[in-house]
């Protein structure tokens, strides 16, 4: 079985005007050179109008979070139907801080995750445990639980990222085992939820990446990518990521 293809995914998180992402775009544009690695930018949903055709040729977009309604009154959110209509081909569901800050279940999530595959866009699930949790020794168990009732009725075509909470936005890195050892266990679970399909699916890992470590956590066999925030707002790091995975 091939590899699926490496995903480097760029979460910049509540960054960038519409204009900054213009201009971000532009300046990628005329400096990216196609890399070995998918490219990805999830952006805020009002920055996606027009910044497809702003990006080199083969990068996609995506939003950060969708409706877990198709339409309707559901005042300040945002449908699948909305993101796909501005060329998005990805969302993140799930993020951690959507499940700090708002709350987010996993019936939440895995109805997020059914609705932005109802239109055409691949969800990317979000999972990953709290320190504390991997100070007990149930991360594996505790993550496992989370992609199974995050996935509740949703289809094989998701990106499943792992983003061990005490590592976002911290400077602490998971160690390329680490990443392995979850990642491989979520592949595990995946193959138990869709069979032989789940072979074809990638796993990320998120938190911390930077273009030094970006290499050693992708080189994981389970691991297939990355979900970047903070190391994704500067086109000089985001080059350097995608020259990494080359
Ligand atoms: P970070 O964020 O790279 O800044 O740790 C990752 C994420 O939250 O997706």
């Amino acid at each position: 079985m091939t590899q699926p293809r490496t995903l480097l995914a760029l979460n910049w998180k509540m960054n960038k005007t519409p204009t900054e992402a213009r201009e971000w775009a532009r300046e990628l544009a005329s400096r990216y050179t196609r890399s070995a690695a998918e490219l990805a930018v999830l952006a805020p949903a009002i920055d996606l109008p027009g910044l497809k055709e702003l990006l080199p040729a083969g990068v996609d977009v995506g939003g950060q979070d969708v409706s877990a309604h198709a339409a309707g009154a559901y005042t300040g959110e945002i449908s699948a139907a909305m993101l796909r209509d501005v060329h998005a081909t990805y969302v993140i569901v799930g993020h951690s801080e959507r499940r700090e800050y708002h709350l987010e279940t996993d019936a939440v999530v895995a109805a997020k995750a059914r609705q932005a595959q109802a239109h055409g866009l691949t969800p990317i699930v979000c999972v990953g445990e709290r320190l504390d949790v991997r100070e007990r020794g149930e991360h594996v168990r505790f993550t496992l639980d989370q992609l199974r009732a995050s996935t509740e009725g949703v289809q094989a075509n998701l990106v499943v990222a792992y983003e061990p909470v005490w590592a976002i936005g911290t400077g602490r890195t998971a160690t390329a085992d680490d990443a392995e050892e979850m990642a491989a266990a979520l592949r595990g679970a995946l193959a138990g939820l869709y069979g032989p399909e789940a072979a074809a699916l990638r796993v990320l890992y998120g938190g911390s990446v930077k273009p030094d470590n970006i290499a050693a956590l992708c080189a994981q066999p389970n691991v297939n990518g990355a979900l970047v925030g903070g190391a994704s707002l500067q086109v000089d790091d985001v080059l350097a990521l995608a020259h990494a995975l080359s």
